[in-house]
């Protein structure tokens, strides 16, 4: 059973709630915007500025950043000034990077499997992009760079500048403390912007001591720490979902909510990353970061606006209310060889007896008025038997045996699940009658598809944060105090006061992940949403 795509009321009541959401947005372009030309999707281009990209021939600015700044140029969200510096070690002429980066973005508009799967490029488009692209070499941690760069910054349209760290976490330092002390991060009649990408830090020690370097240079405001999970429109729209519809909110809270599950499970392995996933593993890479940020989505309580720091102190009420995690609320797993391929420890650049977890499953209590003893269960790994990101919020069962001979115990429970990659919509699980002539109950489940009712756009997810970033909105990038309230509540786990590291168990590679995990659950009576099948299966 499918919510009927063509109904004129559903549409209506969608668009009506997005475009409240973009008016709120939208009071916060700043002025310099207000009298450029609306573009079609009805957004005004951001406001003009240098963008200067450490990492310039890294993997994520080939794959997210390009494609997002060239999805926004083709929406004319970008302004006519705008130029694009490049920063990278190692001497190359601009024009060869240019080609490069045309390349790879022809090759992963073609691949059906990538993110950025457009079809098609544009030539215009890519050509204005092309066009303000400029590459300069330079070491990240010599002041020589820093001094070439603060020539170049001298044309910064409106002395606009944003620095994006698309560079491995060991340079943020180096980088931060560079601009600041070339005198890059001062603001005149511009803004100057940092751009950090996670890991931002690896426990709390190292977090505190990022913020505390980062902020001795630049101020709160100018800090723009990203989790690229923000950025998803399905992740946005959790808050539409809650807040827009007087279905949920009355329900949203503990007397109603039996528990929830956070998924994020992926069907690669470490994909070449052995070097930077040995030191991390799957707990670190995707829970106070990635996991938290859906929990603080799903369980914040309403802000009274969509202002910035209105959102991200709902948030950090939450982060500050998660109950420190213990080693018991944990289960680590590590892929063996199955029928999705070899042992983690097979793949390239990782110990052959590494003790690292690609799995990670926990139980999270948030202790507060409206959550205080519903469990949260988070769990993510890499190669296991499907990719889905998704939300699912069970409710209690009803509260006593009205239908002859059927136990309300083994009545399906109504589950809203809020599905972000790659599927993209929600689904509801709930009772009906079965037809015929006993009263008997069966489940049947409602399911939405972005794509039945929205033109499904080549989004890499980075297109909002960019945009955001040129306009000063901060509403999705992270602030000090979450960051580090959220490694404070996973600190028991990584430097356990007793007992040693966590045990490491293992799973097939295409599994579920390890029966540990599930025995994390089943002691609570709960089991884990099936995750190759749909829940409820249709007759
Ligand atoms: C990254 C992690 O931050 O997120 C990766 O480092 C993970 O290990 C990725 O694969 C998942 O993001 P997405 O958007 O592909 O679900």
């Amino acid at each position: 059973m499918s919510t009927t795509p063509n109904s004129q009321a559903a549409h209506a009541s969608n668009t009506d709630a997005n475009s409240n959401l973009d008016a709120a947005r939208s009071c916060k372009v700043s002025a310099s915007a207000q009298g450029a030309p609306a573009s079609p999707a009805g957004k005004r281009p951001a406001p003009p500025c240098t963008l200067v990209i450490f990492g310039a021939g890294g993997d994520l600015t080939k794959r997210l950043l390009m494609p997002a700044l060239y999805n926004l140029a083709v929406d004319g969200l970008l302004d006519d000034g705008m130029q694009i510096v490049g920063v990278n070690h190692g001497e190359r002429e601009t024009n060869e990077w240019v080609e490069d980066l045309h390349q790879s973005l022809q090759k992963f508009a073609a691949d059906k499997a990538s993110t950025f799967h457009a079809g098609k490029i544009d030539d215009n488009a890519w050509e204005w992009v092309a066009q303000r692209l400029e590459y300069m070499a330079g070491d990240f941690e010599t002041p020589d760079t820093f001094a070439r760069l603060t020539d170049k910054l001298a044309q910064a349209p409106g002395g606009n500048v944003i620095f994006y760290l698309a560079v491995g976490s060991r340079f943020f330092k180096p980088i931060v403390g560079h601009l600041g002390e070339s005198g890059l991060l001062k603001e005149g009649a511009g803004f100057r912007r940092l751009v950090i990408e996670k890991p931002f830090g690896n426990d709390l020690a190292s977090a505190r001591d990022l913020n505390a370097h980062i902020l001795s240079y630049a101020l709160e405001s100018q800090v723009y720490r990203i989790d690229h999970f923000l950025g998803k429109d399905t992740v946005q729209s959790i808050l539409a979902v809650r807040f827009a519809n007087a279905l949920f909110e009355p329900v949203w809270r503990r007397e109603y909510i039996d528990s929830v599950q956070i998924t994020a499970a992926e069907t690669i392995g470490v994909e070449g990353r052995g070097k930077f996933y040995e030191q991390t593993g799957a707990f670190r890479d995707m829970v106070p970061n990635h996991l938290f940020q859906l929990l603080g989505m799903v369980a914040m309580e309403p802000p009274n606006s969509f202002d910035a720091e209105a959102v991200r102190d709902k948030k950090a009420e939450i982060f500050d209310a998660i109950l420190p995690l213990t080693p018991d609320d944990v289960v680590f797993g590590q892929y063996e060889q199955g029928p999705a391929g070899v042992a983690y420890r097979e793949e390239p650049d990782v110990a052959p007896d590494s003790s690292t977890e690609t799995y990670a499953a926990a139980r999270v209590f948030i202790e507060n008025w409206r959550w205080a003893g519903v469990p949260f269960y988070l769990r993510t790994g890499k190669r296991l038997a499907a990719r889905r990101t998704e939300i699912s919020v069970q409710l209690k069962p009803v509260p006593f045996r009205l239908f002859r001979d059927t136990p309300v115990g083994a009545l399906t429970p109504n589950v809203l699940t809020l599905r972000i990659d790659p599927a993209h919509g929600t689904s509801f699980d709930f009772n009906v009658k079965t037809p015929g002539p006993v009263m008997q109950v069966g489940p049947v489940q409602s399911s939405f598809d972005y794509g039945d009712f929205f033109a499904e756009r080549a989004n890499v997810g980075y297109e909002t944060l960019l945009y955001d970033c040129m306009l000063g909105d901060e509403t999705l990038f992270q602030r000090a105090d979450s960051i580090e309230a959220g490694w404070c509540a996973v600190d028991g786990v990584l430097h356990p006061k007793t007992g040693g590291a966590l045990a490491v168990h293992g799973y097939a590679a295409g599994s579920a992940g390890p029966a540990e995990a599930d025995a994390l659950l089943a002691r609570e009576g709960r089991a884990w949403r099936p995750l190759t099948t749909a829940a409820v299966e249709k007759k």
